[in-house]
């Protein structure tokens, strides 16, 4: 839908009274009206790197969700404020793993005789508090376009991974991308006494997944597939490797949201894509690439917005910087100082991954 005209104005007249004060990074699944103001849109790995690349900005605005706040905070200079336009834009899946529950898995991992073996891996959609777990645990973070290579790592150094909290990217990785089998993998639930597994399980097991999800993602099902394939003959299925592991398996190709807009930009006029992952970049690429000749759905239109990735609209972006620009530092989000330590050692193992 077409942002209202006032509001495009005022964004515009904001950002042009803070200058070079301010950078505004966007995710991909941001909506059309706030991507546009963005001065570097990126998957998480892109947008983690890129809040680094501009020291002389006093304030980062960061269009994405809460963790990607703390990773850029985490990852810039003790002056630079970084700002999330709405507090309420969370995560599900981060959510799904809290300090305390790591704490007790690492206890029951302990009990088990294990502990020693194992190296935390965490995706990058999980709080500050467990990635400074991961880094004071000698483990890395990774995103969905370095999952491979985090793992390749991480079994370098030991000889179990725990990879928390997306279990459908952990085993995706695993199974799909480096050939492990489905029984390698335990799935350790974290509302269940000693994650619901044996001693045993946790020790023949070479991946032990948390019990988290994306709720946007996890939805997408071998039905859609098999839908979109009987409905659209030559379909490219393209989805993002937080689906399930049967979806991935059905998948014609798999990867981030950097890799999916490349993907397409490469594709021939002519081609079809069903494509599964948020609904707000399918849209946006399905209007860029139709005059183009290629034809691009959503794999499931059951499936919906994230809603927390929407929480920032265009009227939450004018509020944050035509506050900023009026000198008010709103909704800053500071990781403390102890924390942020061995969450920088996670997210520098990841930057520094080969
Ligand atoms: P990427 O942009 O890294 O593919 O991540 C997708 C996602 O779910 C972010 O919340
Ligand atoms: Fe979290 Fe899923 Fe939304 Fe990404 S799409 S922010 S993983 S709920």
């Amino acid at each position: 839908s077409p942002s209202d005209p006032d509001l495009v104005e005022r964004a515009r007249a904001a950002k042009a009274r803070l200058g070079d004060k301010v950078f505004v990074l966007g995710h991909h699944y941001q909506r059309d009206e706030v991507i546009q103001f963005a001065d570097v849109t990126g998957d998480s790995f892109k947008l983690a790197r890129d809040a680094a690349a501009r020291p002389e900005a006093e304030y980062i605005v960061f269009c994405g969700v809460h963790f990607m706040a703390e990773s850029a905070d985490i990852l810039t200079s003790d002056d630079q404020k970084v700002v999330l336009p709405d507090l309420a834009a969370g995560c599900s899946m981060a959510d799904m793993a809290t300090a305390e529950q790591v704490a007790e898995c690492w206890d029951v991992l302990t009990e088990a005789g294990i502990a020693e073996q194992v190296v935390p891996v965490s995706y990058m959609n999980s709080s500050a508090d467990i990635k400074a777990f991961t880094g004071k645990h000698g483990g890395t973070i990774c995103t969905s376009s370095n999952a491979r290579r985090a793992l390749d790592w991480a079994f370098e150094q030991g000889e179990k991974v725990l990879f928390l909290p997306d279990q459908h990217l952990g085993r995706n990785t695993a199974v799909r991308d480096m050939g492990m089998s489905l029984d390698d993998c335990v799935v350790y639930n974290p509302h269940k006494p000693n994650g619901g597994l044996t001693a045993e399980q946790l020790r023949a097991a070479k991946m032990i997944l948390w019990r988290g999800h994306c709720s946007v993602h996890g939805r997408f099902s071998l039905d859609s597939v098999d839908d979109v394939r009987a409905r659209i003959p030559g379909v490219n299925v393209l989805v993002h490797p937080e689906c399930k592991h049967e979806v991935v398996a059905a998948a014609d190709y798999v990867g981030s949201t950097e890799y999916i807009i490349k993907t397409l930009e490469a594709a021939p006029a002519g081609s079809k894509w069903a494509i599964g992952t948020e609904l707000n970049l399918v849209r946006r690429l399905a209007n860029r690439f139709a005059p183009e000749g290629k034809e691009i759905v959503f794999l499931d239109r059951t499936v919906c917005f994230c809603s927390t990735m929407n929480r920032i609209d265009l009227p939450h972006l004018v509020w944050a910087l035509e506050s900023l620009a009026d000198g008010n530092l709103v909704n800053r989000i500071e990781v403390d100082k102890e924390t942020e330590a061995f969450a920088k050692l996670a997210l520098e193992r990841m930057l520094a991954l080969p």
